[in-house]
């Protein structure tokens, strides 16, 4: 199984990325950072304990750490994945509680313990490892890759016109991230690909429901609220995925159907703040990022199915 760290901003659909990263037998997850994003960081640290002890795994250390980007003002995404992150469906506080240890220097360390084997899944904004990187430049050498759940490669936003989420809630973080990467080792699969390849249709939705497996029912019941908005403000019938996508390509890289390499660079004024500014001139400079386009959907909704209907360890 894939050695992991995941930096995540808990909310409905990280996770499911964790569910799919503890229990598909694909992961082998170190530790788990946290940071403010979809919720509070506090709050996205109780999310991924609990995520974590549906999944059976309570010896997994959650690491809480950022709680405010790195310039801006914290804006979460609790009108869409709930006041609690998690569909307000009252679950109750974990048994298990967090590590002391901060998200930054475990993103640090826990590579130096592991040249080279530490694959670095993100699916928050970048505020972590963008700190991690101002302390350590060539942090990224030292895993063996990394995907962010980051940017739309197809300049659909879902927070403006032109920006997602978590590069939107720390522009700077992600500029950070951008200049430090190469296409080797960084790979960023955007908002755009959940909506094109891993919709939650009506009759995935109901499937998921009728399983009535622990993690299918919770995976279920979390993604209410999402799936209310999904209907009520975007129009449309399923709701998206875009971290478990993520955790889906890092697990199983076989799944991505189309890829490109580009030189990326953020936005951070204010009328496109977040945009992704994707240079396609032949004059570009050299590529520093891996652009995730379309993923196999079938694939991707057989791992999250077979993963939650997989018997719990004990
Ligand atoms: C991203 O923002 C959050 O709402 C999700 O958890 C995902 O990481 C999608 O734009
Ligand atoms: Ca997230």
């Amino acid at each position: 199984a894939l050695p992991l760290i995941i930096d995540t901003d808990t909310g409905s659909d990280d996770a499911v990325a964790l569910l799919l990263a503890a229990a598909s037998g694909l992961g082998d997850i170190r530790a788990v950072t946290t940071v403010a994003g979809n919720v509070p960081v506090e709050t996205g640290t109780r999310n991924a304990l609990i995520s974590l002890e549906t999944a059976g795994r309570t010896d997994i250390p959650v690491h809480p750490g950022c709680a405010r980007p790195m310039t801006r003002t914290l804006s979460t995404a609790q009108h869409v994945h709930g006041e609690d992150g998690m569909g307000d469906i009252g679950l109750p506080d974990p048994a298990t509680t967090c590590h002391h240890t901060h998200a930054v220097e475990t993103l640090l360390s826990s590579p130096h313990r592991h040249p080279g084997e530490l694959t670095l899944v993100t699916l928050a904004p970048l505020t972590n490892i963008a700190a991690a990187l101002l302390r350590d430049p060539d942090l990224f050498t030292r895993y063996r890759h990394v995907y962010c759940m980051a940017g739309a490669a197809d300049l659909r936003g879902n927070v403006s016109p032109t920006a997602e989420f978590n590069v939107w809630a720390d522009p700077e973080a992600a500029r950070i991230v951008t200049q430090a990467a190469t296409p080797e080792k960084v790979t960023w699969i955007g908002w755009d690909v959940s909506r094109k390849d891993a919709v939650m249709t009506p009759t995935d939705q109901q499937r998921l429901e009728q399983l009535g497996t622990p993690m299918a029912t919770f995976a279920h019941r979390i993604n209410r609220t999402v799936a209310d908005w999904a209907r009520d403000v975007t129009g449309l019938a399923g709701y998206d995925l875009p971290d478990p996508v993520a955790m889906a390509v890092a697990l199983k890289p076989d799944l991505i159907t189309e890829q490109e390499q580009a030189h990326v660079d953020i936005s951070v004024t204010d009328d496109t703040r977040g945009q992704m500014i994707i240079d396609r001139r032949l004059s570009a400079p050299a590529p520093n990022i891996t652009l995730v386009r379309r993923v196999d959907e079938t694939g991707f909704k057989k791992l999250l199915f077979d993963t939650v209907t997989t018997p719990l360890p004990g």
